[in-house]
């Protein structure tokens, strides 16, 4: 074609990046991987590799090698000889690792780049401009808290021996995201990659052992499914950091429940991208391009969900069908493309299934001409560009994580409408709102149950910023401060050891004198702001250590618990009540404790056998406790984070919502005070399960709340069998997250049964907490477990 031809159409040549680069490091190795361990390429215990093809021409690309369980073992073994020396290092060595990390990505950005693009299919484009310098940033940023360590996160540890497991669709970024932070901090890693794209972890890992990483710190085991198995059940590693799919991370959670494995999960994500009728129509089209049309939609936060407010969805509906027209889907090393291939056949198979049914169910499918079509690499996985018009909101399309370039749109008329259907998904990863009236935005970000919100912007990330997950999306952060404490564990709670159970005394009953008896106090549980009695109408009898009747409390029951939930529910307005307010109340409540000190006192040293001045220190450490947590109710804030992409980040600290907690039997008063407490002062609503054997402390606590002002529902009691109780917290869908202390078998039970709605927990798995200690158990410690952080990118300054 002439010049002058090409000026007519004003058509695109093909502008191809050179590949030579990465098929010269391909050759050298005969396309042929074996494990990275111990800081060296080593042949699979099993002697199988399975093909790696590249999704542009389904050609071949590489063979890789399966990880069976020797190979994992072998891993996992020299990640746990490299830990103690790579702590050891400290904290300015490892920066200067890290440091020499980000050095290397940057240095080689261009043969990264474009093994991804071959690996993947994604545009180089987006591998070049983005994969490779965000990769590269979270080195530098974690090089600097590496550096910091010692002195900003004194009180913590490194978890240890850390397994990652990633997907396929930002193989370096992702890598990056997860390797940074665990080796910055003192952890040393077994990465598994995806099995569709590996090459990008295995280049890595080649390179930073040239950059003199040590042996062990960083190992690379690729595989299937099945190999990520192994290293979830691996007995030696602490700690599992997993992305993908929600399915395989309810796996991983029931397989590592009770395991003492620390869990985080990234999980899938129906994000919805909403548009008010103020919004700049052609800054949100070119939005909603990045939002669903990068990276082909295969991004666990893409904005998959369009909402239009009513007054603009033809309009906007129509401009975007034109955009799409001039979306360039090709070959993912053409410079000049918008979209690349989709991963593998398999995917594109769902990808197309997933469309199908939407049409199947009503919907109108479009699909932008592409005169190009004709002309996409023979043999290659592709898909065009695709919007749904006339879904319902329960249609599967409108529910399901297609994970492909494929948006459905939906209309709304009112904020509160927006907000609703926002909300209505089993998800919640991130959202993005588009209105010139800050006052909107700003109004709808805070009801959005998400991790992630930006206003005016789409899919922005960096290393300062969280990243994560509300509800089925997951737990835990990777980014941000918060992102650090995945990969840390508490000095305080390093020396716990498992605690000592006494055995239950049985019942003495002594006879009876003709002294009139004090009058019966029935403890009752405590429900919405009242007394209830249970649900069956049988009670249990409280023992003092010798076995004499002490009182009696309400055995609970599933019932008895499905309606404390439901009253933790109602009283939604908690969370939304100031700080300030908060904070008066946890005082008052202090205030009145004190003011029954004497009696609380007496009722422990009844139960536990404890001396009358042991029973009264427990009772002013209680008392000191609430203090504590009324100051810190407008004291553990978020933070502001000035990425240096645009704008600034606010990291919100949000509550969960309804928590379960479980009381251990030791401390029976001042435990639950310190479990309870932190959890209402960041705006959680609780359901407690007080000390089985010494309920009496928390039912006489009630009297206190009731004349402390506490609304009804936002600290609710239900005394009865820990396991049973435990149980039916762990399965109810409405408790959002479960903190369980008391016994090996509750924690177990606890995080194994809380698949079904990914709720956040937090167990002792039977190790004594010194109640006492406040670095042990007050503060930060539990309060960084009473919040999620929602990070919302909003403009400012521009
Ligand atoms: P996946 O969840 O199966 O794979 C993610 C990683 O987990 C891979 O490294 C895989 O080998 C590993 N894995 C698979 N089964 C495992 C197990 N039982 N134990 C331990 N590790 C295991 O996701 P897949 O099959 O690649 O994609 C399926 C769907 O999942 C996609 O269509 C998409 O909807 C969703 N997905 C979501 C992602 C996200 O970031 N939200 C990322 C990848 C997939």
């Amino acid at each position: 074609m002439s010049v002058a031809r090409y000026f007519e159409t004003m058509d695109y040549g093909p502008a191809p990046e050179a590949d030579a680069e990465a098929r010269d490091w391909l050759k050298r190795h005969e396309a042929r991987f074996g494990h990275f361990i111990g800081g060296a390429f080593v042949k699979p215990a099993g002697g199988a590799y399975f093909d790696s093809m590249e999704p542009a021409t389904g050609a071949l690309l590489a063979k890789v090698a399966q990880g069976e369980k020797a190979d994992v073992d072998a891993a996992v073994a020299a990640a746990r000889k490299a830990q103690g020396p790579w702590w050891k290092l400290g904290g300015q060595a490892r920066a200067r690792h890290l440091y020499a990390l980000a050095r290397m990505l940057q240095r080689h950005g261009r043969l990264f780049a474009v093994l991804e693009a071959l690996d993947n299919g994604k545009p180089i484009r987006e591998t070049r401009d983005i994969d490779v310098p965000l990769a590269a940033r979270h080195f530098y940023h974690h090089a600097g808290w590496a550096q910091l360590q010692e002195r900003a996160l004194a009180d913590q540890l490194p978890v240890g021996v850390v397994g990652q497991i990633i997907p396929w669709n930002f193989p370096l970024l992702m890598l990056a995201w997860k390797v940074a932070p665990a080796l910055a901090l003192g952890n040393t890693v077994v990465l598994k990659p995806a099995e569709f794209t590996s090459l990008s972890a295995l280049l890595f890992a080649e390179l930073a052992a040239q950059a003199g990483l040590p042996a062990g710190v960083l190992n690379i085991v690729t595989g299937d499914g099945g190999t990520g198995a192994l290293l979830v059940e691996h007995e030696g590693v602490d700690k599992i950091a997993f992305t993908g799919s929600t399915e395989v991370g309810r796996l991983i959670r029931a397989k590592t429940a009770g395991t003492g494995k620390a869990l985080t999960l990234e999980l899938g994500g129906k994000s919805p991208f909403i548009v008010f009728d103020d919004a700049d129509i052609d800054g949100a089209i070119e939005g909603v391009v990045d939002a669903i049309w990068f990276n082909q939609g295969q991004v666990c936060c893409a904005g998959s969900r369009l909402l239009l407010q009513e007054g603009i969805a033809e309009t906007f509906l129509g401009r975007l069908k034109r955009r799409m027209g001039s979306l360039r889907v090709g070959h993912p090393l053409d410079k000049a493309i918008d979209m690349g291939a989709i991963v593998a056949p398999v995917q594109l198979e769902r990808i197309r299934k997933l469309v199908a049914t939407g049409a199947a169910e009503g919907a109108t499918v479009f699909q932008p001409e592409n005169p190009e079509w004709k002309s996409l690499p023979a043999g290659g996985c592709f898909f065009p560009p695709t919007l749904i018009t006339g879904v319902q909101p329960a249609a599967t399309v409108a529910r399901e994580e297609i994970f492909g370039p494929v948006l459905v749109s939906m209309t709304f008329r009112t904020p509160d409408e927006a907000v609703m259907l926002a909300n209505n998904s089993r998800y919640g990863l991130s959202a993005s709102v588009w209105s010139e009236t800050i006052g909107l935005a700003l109004d709808v970000a805070p009801k959005l149950q998400v991790g992630v919100v930006w206003v005016n912007a789409t899919n922005l990330f960096d290393a300062a910023v969280g990243f994560g997950g509300y509800r089925e999306s997951g737990f835990g952060r990777e980014g941000g401060r918060e992102g650090l404490y995945e990969y840390l564990r508490p000095r305080a709670w390093a020396g716990r050891e498992p605690r000592a159970v006494e055995p239950a005394p049985a019942l003495r009953v002594a006879s009876a004198g003709f002294e009139p008896p004090a009058i019966d106090r029935t403890a009752k549980l405590f429900i919405g702001g009242k007394q209830a009695r249970p649900d069956g109408n049988y009670s249990r009898p409280v023992l003092s250590p010798k076995g004499a009747l002490v009182g009696e409390v309400g055995e609970g029951n599933r019932k008895d618990i499905r309606n404390a939930v439901a009253a933790a529910r109602a009283a939604e307005a908690w969370s939304r009540a100031t700080a300030h307010n908060r904070a008066q109340i946890l005082y008052y409540l202090a205030e009145n404790l004190s003011a029954r000190a004497g009696e609380f006192a007496g009722r422990i040293g009844a139960m536990t056998g404890a001396s009358r001045a042991k029973a009264a220190a427990e009772v002013e450490a209680a008392i000191a406790r609430l203090f504590s947590y009324g100051a810190w109710a407008d004291k553990f804030e978020g933070a502001v984070h000035t990425p240096p992409l645009r704008g600034v980040a606010l990291a919100m600290h949000e509550p969960i919502g309804v928590a379960g907690v479980v009381c251990p039997d030791e401390a029976p008063l001042l435990a639950f005070v310190s479990l309870a407490a932190p959890l209402v002062a960041m705006g959680n609503r609780v359901v407690v399960v007080p000390s089985e054997r010494h309920p009496l402390a928390a039912t006489d606590f009630y009297q206190v709340m009731e004349t402390s002002d506490v609304p009804a529902g936002v600290l609710n009691i239900v005394t009865g069998a820990r396991e049973g109780l435990t149980k039916t917290l762990a399965e109810h869908d409405d408790v959002d997250a479960l903190w369980v202390f008391g016994s090996k078998e509750a924690s177990a039970t606890a995080e194994r049964l809380s698949v079904g709605n990914l709720k956040r927990t937090l167990v002792d798995h039977g190790l004594a907490t010194d109640w006492f200690d406040p670095a042990a158990a007050e503060g930060p410690i539990l309060l960084r477990h009473a919040v999620q952080v929602k990070n919302i990118w909003i403009p400012y300054g521009e």
